[in-house]
């Protein structure tokens, strides 16, 4: 066993339903147009899963072509991570049944609710598993199906979000590179600012709930962007001053796909080329906790991230929570 190690990525996997639905297509739902939600998101379309399948059905797919991708076998897992709101049921978690699929049964297995910071806070947890000696290679899914959740009335939520999933095989290693430092917050005063009212214990599900449509987002956006912008900014700050670097020195931001907006305001502010700012909210909307996992497994696949780049990823989202990895990869 590698005690101290460095957390490196060793595979990277993304898996994204066929169905697209276009913003043409939200026109013919409710009241919206094309030029707004491009001008106001930068969304073009996005995914949908197909009746039948669920949460986990993208999940073992994301997390199937990881393990291919980092050459190990299921069986060598010793733990595994899905960060996601939408799971397959309230009990038990959505990593239980994927290790089932996946029959990784040497790891253990728990989901992480944080929000669109899901994929974030689960990668700097699978990171003090391996650098306190507790494990050696961990999976970690963002993966989300936010199409079941929307309601379909409601213009202000329907035409952001999507349904994806992204994947990363994390490895205890030697080599001089992987997770250099990370940052997780939160501030629950936010908690409606973005929530599902009934469903829980709070307001079980009933009768009155599925008729007044309470098992869907509530989401109040333009509070969120405000907090968005603010926290994003912090938190490449922190990642980046604690380890004594500067935003020049980044090779690649990958950002929380929430609206287009955010990242080119993040992008002018520091005042760096937008070819170090990976995109995917055109063509998969708001997937919350898959959009980083995506946006990785899509630079990997394209050799555009290269080995020794430095990287940070930043998200925020429902919590509220927010928070960043900083890593040489
Ligand atoms: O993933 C983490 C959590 N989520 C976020 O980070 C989301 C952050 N927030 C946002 O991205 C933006 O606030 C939104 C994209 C959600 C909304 O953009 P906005 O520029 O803040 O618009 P707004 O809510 O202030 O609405 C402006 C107008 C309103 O009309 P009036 O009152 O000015 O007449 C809305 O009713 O746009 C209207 N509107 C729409 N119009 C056409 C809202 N949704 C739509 C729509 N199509 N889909």
């Amino acid at each position: 066993m590698i005690r101290h190690a460095n957390s490196i990525i060793t595979g990277t996997g993304a898996a994204l339903p066929d169905q697209v639905i276009t913003n043409r297509d939200l026109e013919e739902i409710v009241e919206t147009n094309d030029q707004w939600i491009v001008s106001r998101t930068g969304i073009r379309e996005r995914r949908k899963l197909e009746e039948g399948l669920s949460n986990v059905d993208l999940s073992e797919r994301a997390a199937r072509e990881a393990l291919v991708k980092s050459g190990l076998e299921a069986s060598d897992l010793d733990m595994i991570l899905v960060a996601t709101v939408t799971p397959d049921h309230h009990t038990p978690s959505t990593s239980c049944i994927l290790q089932a699929r996946l029959e990784a049964f040497n790891a253990g297995a728990m989901d992480i609710s944080a929000g669109c910071t899901g994929f974030v806070y689960a990668l700097s947890v699978a990171h003090q598993f391996i650098s306190s000696g507790a494990c050696q290679r961990v999976l970690v899914v963002g993966v989300e199906i936010l199409t079941r959740f929307t309601d379909w009335k409601d213009r202000s939520t329907c035409v952001l979000f999507g349904d994806g999933a992204g994947a990363v095989v994390v490895e205890a290693s030697e080599e001089e590179r992987g997770i250099i430092n990370f940052t997780l917050k939160s501030d629950g005063r936010g908690a409606k600012l973005l929530y599902v009212p009934a469903g829980g214990s709070a307001m079980p599900a009933s009768h009155e709930t599925v008729k007044e449509g309470r098992h869907y987002l509530v989401m109040h956006g333009n509070e969120i962007f405000k907090f968005a912008v603010k926290v994003v900014e912090d938190t490449l700050f922190k990642l980046l001053e604690e380890k004594g670097k500067q935003p020049e020195d980044l090779d690649m931001i990958i950002l929380h796909q929430a609206n287009l907006r955010i990242i080119d305001h993040i992008r002018k502010h520091l005042k760096l080329p937008p070819e170090k700012f990976p995109v995917n909210i055109d063509r998969f909307g708001n997937t919350s906790s898959a959009t980083i996992p995506i946006a990785l497994h899509e630079e990997n696949l394209s050799g555009r991230l290269k080995e020794g780049d430095l990287v940070a990823m930043v998200a925020f989202g429902a919590g509220l929570t927010w928070g960043g990895v900083l890593m040489r990869w």
